[in-house]
């Protein structure tokens, strides 16, 4: 935030002129400080979803919505889905510059020395409902960190911090595929130190039915490339949640358990498996793509994977994602049936007048549950993916907020529409 207080805008209201100061970012819009609305004229602001409002100060993504850019710490999304690793990724988002050689590899020897999860851990894991949703699994268990490894569930010291950045990023691939396991019935698959990061977490989930070779290599590099894609998004919900829990000094467990939950939701990340499950139903219901477009315009649905808070154009996400499906669906002989709905249902939404005057578009949810299906993942572990995907920018944005000068607990304003003052009955 620029401390440039030159520029200011007025608020006239009843009793006055308020003058407020407003910030620069290096990017994208200005903001106008509102600290002093409230003492000054007794009025809050009321802004359903945030959607005019800026929390915070922030240093880790930037977001165009009208260009269709994204950018972690100044890097194009485009060109880290190209040029670097998850790990790579996920450093650059949680510690702010991209590692040398030394540093990627003393992170990722410290994610394999503490992969495994206590063996208690493991058996609290296996008497969840095996045929719970998984979310509500890996949430439950990242919960559970905080008791297992209290001497890193300290906010107010750096090192414990960065202790539980570790413990998290290391522990919940093999937390999310050992909860995998379980719903198929299979033991689970402890963690080989032998391999990088998304072979484990691959090996782990799949054990001996992983595919190998060459289709080994696409699956590594379309799972890697899906995460780092999911890597952060600024202020969504879930990691907004991570900050307002974190902002009462919750620990860093506590705080990604909750954005866990978040994402959960079908308006969030949990529109991955929407979409699957949306295509399996046009296909079933044999209902043309013309007929189910307008149940959505008639509003007795939502076209899944389409429109973003942010987002009035491309989500530059959906453009790797659709490439990475081609790709991946090229490998099998008989075209996939879905992915192939998807493509019509895309080109038919873009023509129509409902999507595009409201800037519609399919977003980072579109196509990867296509992909997720045809490499063998159930739709329940969609969002799974996606949690694994966005844990650096949880954790990125948990600890930026403890530096931050202007930290503050996170505590809303309310406009009060409910009865005034009443008798209590028979009190007169
Ligand atoms: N299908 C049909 N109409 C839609 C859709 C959709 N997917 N999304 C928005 N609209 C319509 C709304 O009905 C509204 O129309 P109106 O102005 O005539 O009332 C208009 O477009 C604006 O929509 P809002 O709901 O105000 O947009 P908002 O920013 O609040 O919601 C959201 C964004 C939740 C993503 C929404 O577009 C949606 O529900 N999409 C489907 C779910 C989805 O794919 N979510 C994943 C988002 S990406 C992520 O979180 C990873």
């Amino acid at each position: 935030m620029s401390d440039d207080k030159e520029r200011t805008v007025e608020l006239h209201y009843e009793g006055g002129v308020l003058k407020l100061p407003v910030f620069t970012g290096t990017e994208g819009e200005s903001t106008i400080e509102l600290k002093t609305l409230l003492g000054s004229t007794g009025m809050t602001t009321l802004d359903p979803g945030f959607g005019n409002t800026a929390s915070c100060s922030s240093k880790i993504t930037y977001i165009d919505g009208a260009a269709g850019i994204l950018r972690y710490r100044g890097y194009p999304i485009e060109d880290l889905a190209v040029h670097s690793t998850f790990l790579e990724t996920a450093y650059l988002v949680i510690y702010g510059e991209l590692p040398d050689p030394g540093k990627l590899k003393e992170f990722s020897d410290k994610l394999r020395d503490n992969a495994d999860i206590p063996a208690d851990m493991g058996t609290l894991i296996d008497a969840m409902p095996r045929n719970g949703h998984p979310m509500a699994l890996i949430s439950s268990a990242v919960n559970t960190l905080a008791a297992y490894y209290e001497d890193s569930a300290d906010p107010e010291d750096e090192d414990q911090v960065e202790l539980a950045t570790i413990r998290l990023m290391a522990k919940l691939p093999t937390i999310a595929a050992r909860i995998y396991r379980n719903s198929i019935g299979e033991s689970p698959i402890a963690p080989d130190d032998s391999l990088d990061y998304v072979d484990n977490f691959i090996r782990m989930t799949f054990g001996d039915k992983a595919p190998t070779g060459d289709l080994g290599d696409l699956f590594n590099k379309a799972v890697g490339m899906l995460l780092v894609l999911h890597a952060d998004h600024e202020l969504n919900c879930s990691t907004a949640t991570v900050r307002v829990v974190g902002s009462s000094k919750a620990d860093i467990f506590a705080s990604v358990a909750s954005g866990i939950n978040a994402l959960s939701g079908p308006s969030h990340g949990g529109a991955n498996q929407a979409v699957l499950e949306m295509l399996e139903e046009i296909r079933d219901s044999g209902i043309s793509i013309e007929d189910f477009l307008e149940k959505v315009k008639a509003r007795e649905m939502r076209l899944m994977g389409f429109g973003h808070r942010v987002y009035k154009n491309f989500d530059p996400r959906s453009k790797e994602i659709k490439v990475l499906a081609s790709q991946i669906l090229d490998q099998h002989d008989s075209p996939d049936e879905l992915f192939a709905l998807a493509l019509k249902l895309e080109a038919a939404a873009l023509q129509d007048s409902y999507f595009t005057e409201r800037k519609l578009y399919p977003n980072v949810d579109f196509y990867t549950g296509v992909i997720y299906r045809t490499m063998g993942f159930p739709t329940n572990m969609f969002t799974v993916l996606f949690a694994l995907g966005r844990l650096p920018g949880w954790i990125a944005h948990y600890r930026e907020q403890l530096h931050d000068p202007a930290f503050r607990i996170a505590r809303p304003r309310q406009h009060y529409i409910g009865s005034t003052e009443r008798r209590y009955p028979g009190q007169g």
